[in-house]
């Protein structure tokens, strides 16, 4: 066992893991965060996508023991004060999900896309998000999504705010 120290979700955890425990694993089974899924064990679907440092990271190819002193952010800590991140918002407003198993990787994935590049075309959110896979949506509406976000969280006016002022 090798102890580790790191805030996941802005708290701060010290745990004993095995050398060999991925992240993901640690997440979901020592610290019960579970809205980090696991999708393959290929690590080609992305659903277990989280920030490590600020950077998405597919956390199913993490040791836990890299993680050692360094901040992890999951899809359960992106909301605040009970209000969602842009991000959660227009995946649901652009019906950005169907059965809904990519999207807390998805969504991961998609902010750190945004913090890169503030306002991505269709063919830069489909780049970015290449690593992510869904099996249900077709993906337009991802890409609808995202740029949606983007706009929110550059603070310009979303698709959905232009049309209630047009209505
Ligand atoms: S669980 Fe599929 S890439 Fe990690
Ligand atoms: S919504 Fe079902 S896999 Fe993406």
């Amino acid at each position: 066992m090798t102890q580790i120290s790191v805030r996941v979700d802005g708290a701060a955890y010290s745990d004993d893991v095995e050398p060999r425990t991925l992240l993901v694993h640690y997440l979901r089974e020592q610290l019960g965060k579970v809205g980090t899924v696991v999708g393959c064990d290929t690590s080609n679907c992305g659903a277990c996508t989280v920030h490590l440092d600020g950077e998405a990271v597919k956390s199913c190819t993490v040791l836990a023991v890299q993680a050692d002193g360094s901040e992890v952010t999951t899809i359960e800590g992106i909301a605040s004060n009970g209000t969602l991140h842009p991000m959660q918002k227009a995946f649901h407003e652009m019906h950005g999900l169907q059965c809904g198993f990519c999207t807390p990787g998805m969504i991961m994935a998609s902010i750190d896309l945004v913090n890169d590049n503030p306002n991505p075309s269709d063919d830069e959110v489909r780049e970015g998000i290449e690593g992510n896979l869904c099996r249900c949506t077709g993906y337009q509406n991802i890409v609808r999504a995202v740029q949606q976000a983007a706009a929110e969280m550059s603070g310009g006016s979303t698709a959905s705010e232009t049309l209630g002022a047009q209505a």
